[in-house]
């Protein structure tokens, strides 16, 4: 983790909501002003939902200029994009069916592949070439969220993904949750702009603590997010943010 990333304590989940929509649409408007498109990565999860919904209304919608934003995924079940614990799924029914956004700007993670390293090779393809063949990509927001084991993405601990810059996307079997995942690889969150994580709840409390104040440890894939060239923001509840109180 960075020295000291940039955490915004709000009071409770809706909140959380609101100061998400309100940061995705100035990065958006940004990205629009300087690039002419905004590429934003969204997390998966039940957290961001609210921020999804919420974008979906003024005066988020129309803030984001829909036809030049492309949209990611940081990370994805490997399920088919009707399954209700597919986080395309999710999207779509909070944000994507209520926002015109081209669908060709809508970069989903072939979760129903029968072979999850190949549909990760075909994201990583994708990446490259909206992003561009060379270097790393570098999008403009990239949404995260915090399990309570400290993962994030499909980043988890003691689970292998290849840290290799070569290697945008990885597909990986997650015994814990007993499922083939498709992620970004940790150079890809590092080379984002600006790295918004969205944590809520007591449950989270622990975790964050450990995210924020406690040591370093390899094993704590969330603490391994640290932007090279870019902001690193927490947007937690009162709830989640509870052990920070008690030292801040
Ligand atoms: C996923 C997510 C994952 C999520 C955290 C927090 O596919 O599950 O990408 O990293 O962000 O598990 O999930 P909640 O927001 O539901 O607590």
């Amino acid at each position: 983790m960075a020295a000291v990333p940039d955490v915004q304590i709000v009071a409770a989940s809706a909140a959380l909501a609101e100061a998400g929509a309100q940061r995705f649409v100035s990065a958006a408007r940004e990205a629009a002003a300087a690039n002419g498109r905004f590429t934003v990565a969204l997390s998966g999860g039940g957290t961001p939902r609210a921020l999804y919904a919420l974008l979906t209304q003024e005066p988020f919608a129309g803030q984001v200029d829909w036809a030049t934003t492309h949209l990611f995924w940081s990370d994805e079940r490997c399920v088919p994009p009707d399954d209700p614990e597919s986080n395309y799924h999710m999207a779509r029914e909070a944000l994507l069916s209520h926002v015109p956004i081209p669908e060709g700007n809508v970069h989903r993670m072939r979760g129903e592949a029968a072979s999850p390293p190949q549909a990760a090779q075909q994201y990583g393809d994708e990446l490259r070439a909206v992003f561009g063949k060379q270097g790393l990509p570098r999008f403009d927001l990239l949404l995260l969220g915090l399990g309570e084991d400290g993962h994030t993405a499909s980043l988890f601990p003691g689970v292998h993904v290849p840290n290799d810059p070569a290697i945008l996307t990885a597909a990986v079997f997650v015994p814990k949750v007993n499922m083939w995942r498709l992620t970004l690889t940790l150079p890809v969150l590092n080379a984002a702009a600006r790295v918004l994580f969205l944590v809520s709840g007591a449950a989270k409390a622990p975790v964050l603590k450990a995210l924020v104040a406690g040591p370093r440890s390899l094993d704590l894939p969330s603490q391994r997010v640290i932007p090279t060239n870019g902001t690193l923001t927490i947007l937690a509840d009162r709830a989640a943010a509870a052990a920070l109180n008690a030292d801040r």
